[in-house]
């Protein structure tokens, strides 16, 4: 596997991966992260090695989609692990900018002047009514990044899913020709889904954290054996505060678009929480 931290390189990398296939170009899978990975992120991996002949992987902590009090500067840094990480899991390539090559800070006026690219509505509920600003930061890097890499399938994690459904929209709105696959949350035993932010909590955070994971389980059970939806988030709310969380929100939703839930179509029910100083997320279909 070769990293490199240049768009020059990047580009000429890709161009050769791409020349190493049968005579049409070989299929490229691209998976975005910010480091720091876990098996989620290496399920990523794995599943674009299925999907193409190549994939590319990218880390980069992304100064916009951190709002001011966020933690952007304590966010886990470990590349030369993750590199190896992703070696091991089969990856032809890592990209590994940094922020002036990102967000060159001359000429262009910096992060400040930087083309956004924003996905009206979607972004603004859930999570993003938390984390303003959050999921343009997400959109205007992924978008970049797709330009840079110009993939054929990018891989997104359900562990984010309202992100997955934000990018999803704006590849298809922009009309990028590329496939945006969602795969599902990879856990650990007690059911708690892997996030690089599940290091924030301590011991005896960790010990209650599952507690969201059973909530929504038990929220999917409930609400398919036809319990209004309405109720089953007002008794998550008891049962997390009970758990010692503080709740940003628990919501019963459209799995297609996040609006209102309708009865004819697929749901999701999502949450977002604080433990401590870690805010976790998770959702399932119900
Ligand atoms: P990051 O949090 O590093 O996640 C990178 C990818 O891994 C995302 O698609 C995320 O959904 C997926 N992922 C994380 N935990 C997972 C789990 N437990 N199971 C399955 N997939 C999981 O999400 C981001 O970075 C950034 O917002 C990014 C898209 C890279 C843009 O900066």
């Amino acid at each position: 596997m070769k990293t490199v931290h240049t768009v020059a390189a990047l580009r000429a990398e890709v161009a050769s991966l791409r020349s190493k296939g049968a005579k049409r170009g070989a299929r490229v899978a691209f998976v975005p992260t910010m480091g720091n990975l876990h098996r989620g992120h290496i399920r990523l991996i794995e599943r674009g090695r299925e999907l193409a002949d190549a994939v590319v992987a990218s880390v980069f902590v992304n100064p916009l989609q951190f709002g001011p009090s966020e933690d952007f500067e304590m966010y886990p840094r470990t590349l030369a692990v993750d590199a190896a990480a992703l070696e091991a899991a089969g990856c032809a390539l890592l990209f590994a900018p940094s922020v002036d090559e990102m967000y060159p800070p001359s000429g262009t006026g910096g992060r400040e002047q930087h083309t956004q690219v924003s996905v009206p509505g979607l972004s603004d509920i859930l999570c993003g009514q938390f984390r303003p600003g959050h999921f343009a930061g997400v959109a205007t890097v992924v978008a970049k990044l797709f330009g840079q890499v110009l993939p054929d399938v990018a891989l997104f994690g359900e562990k984010d899913y309202q992100q997955l459904l934000v990018i999803r929209r704006m590849a298809r709105d922009l009309a990028l020709p590329i496939e945006v696959v969602g795969v599902p949350t990879v856990r650990e035993p007690d059911g708690l889904a892997l996030s690089s932010r599940n290091q924030y909590l301590t011991p005896s955070e960790r010990e209650r954290a599952p507690a969201l994971h059973a909530t929504l389980e038990w929220a999917a059970d409930e609400l398919r054996a036809g319990r209004a939806a309405r109720e089953i988030e007002s008794a998550c709310v008891e049962r997390l505060k009970d758990a010692g969380f503080r709740l940003d929100y628990v919501s019963v939703r459209a799995a297609d678009d996040l609006g209102p839930p309708r009865d004819s179509a697929p749901r999701r029910v999502l949450a977002a929480a604080w433990l401590g100083g870690a805010r976790l997320i998770d959702n399932l279909p119900c």
